[in-house]
């Protein structure tokens, strides 16, 4: 096909030999499938700010950190510059977050870099090399389910333990091909320990795995990951290969605020008598 405006760039860099087709516009960029010399890629075009939604939101911002002070004060004023680099910052997440899972172990698409906003990436194909479906497009078993579901649950342990939370994890952001599941769409992914939003974004991204999956294993639909795994990471317990049960005793921990609670009341009960017998020696 014509090559797209925004791929130009590329193809005279040499980095792209050819568009093959459009894979897809969304909300938030326009995907393409490309000729790389032998290689069949995937080239993901980002749209300008202003046509880009949700992910936007200050929520995921937050605790992102950029190194140059000047930059970040020029991010802050909300100068053309300012913008430009929060525009940067913003393309550079996505292909930040796929060099750091893949390292990391997650199943995510190999990424080939991010040049002039058009992320360059392995496009993940079927075995007869068609693009894999969304998850939200196959249907399967309810053994099928259950190993998919927990290799999503390793993967997003993976994911804490690298210091991330995708933030946008659902049945239209995972592709499945013969191996199971890949994780993508990772421009939002927040950082786990400096955003305080972390903790229910995970709950909300392990819980729609839960109900999708449930929809073929219905017992995972009471199972408690996220709880289970958030209270691991607090704790400073979780490992990448730590093994997962989906069990999670609410009351056990209920019952340790209330003895801290009853620690406390102690400690203060005895401070006042301390006092109060120091007065009346006082008054002797
Ligand atoms: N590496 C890839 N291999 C194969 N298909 C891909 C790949 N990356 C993206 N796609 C396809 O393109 C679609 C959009 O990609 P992605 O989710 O990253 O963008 P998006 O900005 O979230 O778009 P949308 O707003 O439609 O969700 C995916 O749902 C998937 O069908
Ligand atoms: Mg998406």
């Amino acid at each position: 096909m014509k090559t797209p405006k925004r791929i130009q760039p590329l193809v005279d860099e040499g980095l792209v030999d050819e568009v093959i087709s459009q894979l897809m516009s969304g909300k938030e960029a326009t995907v393409y499938v490309v000729r790389c010399g032998e290689d069949i890629r995937c080239a993901k075009v980002y749209k300008e700010a202003s046509q880009r939604s949700f992910k936007q939101a200050v929520q995921y911002q937050e605790g992102r950190k950029v190194r140059n002070s000047r930059r970040a004060r020029a991010m802050e004023k909300g100068s053309k510059f300012g913008r430009d680099q929060q525009e940067e910052a913003w393309q550079n997440a996505e292909v930040d977050a796929l060099y750091r899972l893949a390292h990391a172990g997650v199943r995510v698409p190999q990424p080939y870099g991010c040049f002039d906003g058009v992320l360059l990436m392995e496009l993940v194909t079927d075995d007869d090399g068609n693009v894999a479906p969304r998850l939200n497009d196959v249907s399967m078993s309810a053994d099928t389910a259950r190993r998919h579901h927990a290799l999503v649950m390793g993967y997003v342990t993976r994911m804490l333990c690298a210091g991330l939370v995708h933030g946008d994890l659902s049945e239209f952001n995972v592709l499945v091909d013969s191996a199971g599941p890949v994780i993508i769409d990772l421009p939002q992914a927040v950082d786990a320990a400096a955003n305080n939003h972390a903790k229910w974004m995970l709950a909300r991204d392990v819980d729609n795995m839960s109900q999708y999956y449930g929809r073929y294993a219905p017992e995972l639909l009471t199972t408690k990951y996220a709880k289970e795994i958030w209270a691991l990471y607090e704790a400073g317990e979780l490992k990448p290969d730590t093994r997962l049960t989906g069990e999670f005793e609410e009351v056990l921990l209920e019952a340790d605020v209330n003895s801290v609670l009853e620690e406390i009341q102690a400690a203060f009960e005895e401070a006042q008598e301390r006092k109060l017998r120091l007065q009346e020696m006082e008054l002797e």
